[in-house]
């Protein structure tokens, strides 16, 4: 395997666990009370985040293509601030049950227009096969 080959493992396997691990706080979050995170919890989706984003900086730069340069990356980047932004509402910023709810839909219809951004390299996401 090509260390590009792993490097790009590696980001899928953090996509996916990132993804997980804001699900697991997320939908407690929807309770009336929401619960306290275990510890676990609260400290691991950080060291998966910035794995997760350093390895997408590492395959941006080994194919040389960058975000604010090329316009599916600038699209990745974005739509990550966009994504974490929802899931600081849907996790507690949002003080309502409704508003944590909302936050957290649109956190998931961003996420998998990420996913798509990054499989069809076009910011049209689902949408570029389309034509
Ligand atoms: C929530 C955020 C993100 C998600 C869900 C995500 C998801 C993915 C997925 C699923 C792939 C594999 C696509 C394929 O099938 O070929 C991928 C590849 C890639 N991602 Fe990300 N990514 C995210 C953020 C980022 C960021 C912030 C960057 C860089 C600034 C980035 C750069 C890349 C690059 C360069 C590839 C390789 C594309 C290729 O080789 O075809 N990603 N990403």
């Amino acid at each position: 395997m090509t260390t590009y080959a792993l490097l790009k493992t590696l980001h899928m396997s953090c996509a996916a666990l990132s993804l997980a691990l804001f699900l697991l706080r997320a939908v407690p979050a929807l309770r009336t009370q929401p619960p306290t995170p275990p510890r676990v919890l609260r400290v691991l989706p950080h060291v998966i985040d910035t794995v997760f984003l350093l390895s997408g900086l590492a395959l941006a730069t080994t194919i040389h293509q960058y975000p604010f340069v090329h316009g599916w990356l600038t699209a990745k980047v974005l739509g990550l601030i966009a994504y974490i932004v929802l899931g600081s509402l849907a996790l507690k910023r949002a003080p309502t049950r409704a508003g944590r709810a909302v936050a957290l839909a649109a956190a998931l219809l961003t996420f998998a227009y990420i996913v798509g951004v990054a499989m069809h390299h076009d910011p049209r996401s689902w949408l570029a096969q389309v034509g």
